[in-house]
């Protein structure tokens, strides 16, 4: 069978057919990823995210070897990073940089799109658009004129719109601050974010509807993101679980290492226990809570500010 495009994608799409955390029960998302070309949203030239031996990023450029290039598009397990240290390192070849923005791994964002579970007509926020591939996924079971994607790098946010557009897909790109949010676009029925935070942005959860559902990695003492699904419980305020361990980039504002108990995490948490944590989210900060243990009175920063 010749490589190409499609078939690559139908291939990805058995895998995740397969997968634990792969479409599951959400044949929406299936059929999303099988109208969605992603060879359309990468960059021609990407770095292959693990190291070299000489502990370089090798640079895999379309025009050189387009084989390998589609075949690295479609791996299920592997981002490939679109931009190092903030644009300040040009993809011309092997390089090593902080990775600061990709095209997210098909495996993870079926993972986060199954969690959100969007429905056709809902309005949804998404923070850290990217190459726009995400948004394409999301736009396509939401329909025209429901999704409001924000992006901070102004490079990048223009070639995410000018993808979008050229598929047919109407996403409204926004370059800013993804941490403010668009009020003006709001209320949002699901809210997700593909770069991870410390402390949940007031924005979002003043944002969200009640009853709407908010996805976002958020920072753990444990060595990588936990994936919470918070519902809005009422204005300002969300409650939920973790649904999922795994590493993102790090949203710009909140790069910073903070203490955790500044970020409203408990004391001491066994790493085994993540999925038993409840999280709480609202004006007075974030709370993450371990059923068994006493209540955290831990806030974050913003929540002792006497303004609250
Ligand atoms: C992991 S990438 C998202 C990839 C996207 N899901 C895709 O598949 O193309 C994270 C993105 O978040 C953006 N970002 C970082 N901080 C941001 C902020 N404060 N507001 C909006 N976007 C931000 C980065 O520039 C980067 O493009």
């Amino acid at each position: 069978m010749p490589i190409n495009a499609d078939t690559l994608r139908r291939r990805s799409a058995a895998e995740m057919d397969a997968a634990a955390r792969g479409f599951g029960e959400a044949v929406w998302l299936r059929d999303a990823f099988l109208r969605v070309p992603r060879e359309h949203f990468a960059p021609a030239r990407v770095w292959w995210p693990s190291p070299r031996e000489d502990g370089l990023y090798s640079l895999i450029d379309r025009g050189e070897r387009p084989k390998a290039w589609l075949k690295a598009v479609y791996s299920t397990g592997a981002p490939l990073i679109t931009q190092m240290d903030d644009g300040l390192i040009p993809p011309a070849g092997p390089a090593k940089g902080a990775f600061t923005s990709s095209i997210s791994y098909s495996g993870v964002i079926i993972e986060l799109l199954r969690h959100l579970a969007p429905e056709p007509g809902e309005r949804v926020l998404e923070l850290g658009t990217g190459t726009g591939y995400t948004t394409a996924l999301l736009a396509t079971r939401t329909g025209q004129g429901t999704v409001v994607s924000i992006e901070v790098d102004p490079s990048i946010a223009e070639r995410a719109r000018q993808n979008l557009n050229r598929l047919g897909l109407d996403p409204l790109v926004i370059t800013g601050d993804g941490e403010e949010g668009h009020p003006a676009s709001g209320p949002f029925d699901r809210i997700i974010a593909t770069a991870s935070v410390r402390t949940i942005p007031r924005a979002w959860l003043e944002q969200l509807r009640p009853g709407g559902v908010l996805l976002a990695p958020l920072d753990s003492p444990f060595g990588c993101d936990l994936l919470v699904r918070l519902t809005g419980t009422g204005p300002g305020t969300a409650q939920g679980r973790f649904v999922a361990q795994l590493h993102f980039m790090r949203f710009r504002g909140q790069r910073e290492p903070r203490p955790y108990a500044e970020l409203g995490w408990p004391d001491s948490v066994e790493v085994d226990r993540w999925q038993e944590l409840r999280v709480e989210a609202g004006p007075r900060g974030q709370q993450i809570i371990d059923p068994t243990q006493q209540r955290s009175t831990a806030r974050t920063a913003r929540a002792e500010s006497p303004l609250q």
